[in-house]
């Protein structure tokens, strides 16, 4: 049994771990933090029927918790992540604050110096289906974002196979209202949403490109939507392949996730649907060939963004780095 401990318990992320670990045969919730709720019972300003106290950061007593997960928005995180890896409490962070590998790249996109830049180099990026046997020794885990891991899994086994004829992906997402955050804005508002579709963010600007560059190798192109849904993440890729690619071998190149618990591969020509993965901690790739003469297919990719693109992913990394079966309360 360990005792975990969650940062930012109200928003969006946190709750879904505050769920998660309840069910989870291994964990114990010590602590839970909120910011404008602390001294609140989670009941009180969610509907659950979970009866958790709401503590300030302030309160939080690390002796004798055995892991943080780190619920807050970036930029507000590293101190946090600072004090909890000095206590000797291993950290998995769902925050951007320590998935760029370089300083330079944090500022250059998300606007502000990193004050840890030693702790870039340590902190493990939290995709299992990559990194597993680096999480299971990590005392920092950089929980990927959301859109990212829809896209890094969908494309990373063609990077790998070398089958890219073109480093250059044309990405185009769309996402469920829970990816903004539970923090009431006018964009997320229900009146501008509901029966309304729109992109946001449009060229070299979301900062999710960083991380899929960092890891796929590729110059990504992204377009991200808002969809009138609450959860799920809808990732279509448009890729250039070797010439003469054909499907069968393209479809090879996924054989590294064969047994891998939360990815799955439709056959050729089957798409997955938001309705494969809502409420699942999986990714499902579906790929169609629009010319093999010329190499050309397009990938599509979901994923439930608060499981996999989330807490789902969180869990599983907690579950590799203290030894337990990856898949304990994930399914
Ligand atoms: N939503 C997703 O699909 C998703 C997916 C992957 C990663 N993430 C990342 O996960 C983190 C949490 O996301 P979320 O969607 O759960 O956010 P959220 O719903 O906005 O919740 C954020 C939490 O942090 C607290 N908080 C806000 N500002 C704070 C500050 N300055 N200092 C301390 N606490 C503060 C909030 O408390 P108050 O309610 O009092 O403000 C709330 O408990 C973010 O870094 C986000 O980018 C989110």
């Amino acid at each position: 049994m360990i005792t975990a401990g969650i940062y930012g318990a109200t928003g969006y992320t946190g709750v879904e771990l505050v769920q998660l670990l309840h069910r989870h045969p291994h964990v114990r919730l010590g602590f839970a933090t909120a910011r404008s709720a602390a001294g609140q019972r989670l009941a009180d300003v969610y509907p659950t029927v979970l009866d958790v106290p709401l503590i300030s950061a302030e309160q939080v007593d690390l002796d004798g918790v055995d892991v943080v997960f780190c619920c807050l928005p970036h930029g507000t995180t590293i101190p946090t992540v600072q004090q909890a890896l000095a206590a000797g409490v291993r950290v998995i962070d769902l925050s951007a604050d320590f998935r760029l590998h370089s300083a330079a790249a944090y500022q250059r996109w998300y606007g502000s110096e990193h004050t840890a830049p030693q702790l870039l180099d340590e902190a493990v990026y939290g995709l299992p289906e990559r990194y597993r046997a680096r999480i299971r020794t990590a005392r920092l885990v950089a929980n990927p974002g959301c859109y990212p891991t829809s896209v890094i899994l969908a494309l990373g086994p063609l990077v790998q196979a070398g089958l890219l004829a073109s480093p250059s992906v044309i990405v185009d997402s769309k996402s469920g209202i829970s990816g903004a955050g539970r923090s009431v804005s006018l964009k997320t508002h229900f009146g501008e949403r509901y029966d309304n579709f729109s992109a946001y963010n449009v060229g070299y600007s979301h900062r999710h490109i960083a991380e899929m560059e960092q890891e796929t190798g590729c110059q990504i192109t992204f377009a991200p939507h808002m969809l009138p849904v609450f959860r799920g993440i809808l990732s279509t890729l448009y890729v250039s392949l070797q010439p003469a690619t054909d499907p069968a071998t393209m479809l090879a190149a996924y054989a590294t996730y064969h047994d891998e618990p939360f990815v799955r591969v439709l056959p050729h020509g089957t798409l997955p649907e938001l309705r494969h993965v809502v409420n699942t901690n999986l990714c499902v790739i579906g790929v169609q060939v629009v010319d093999v003469a010329r190499g050309q297919y397009i990938l599509v990719s979901v994923e439930d963004n608060l499981l996999k693109g989330a807490s789902g992913q969180a869990v599983q990394n907690m579950n590799i780095m203290f030894g337990y079966d990856e898949t304990t309360g994930l399914l």
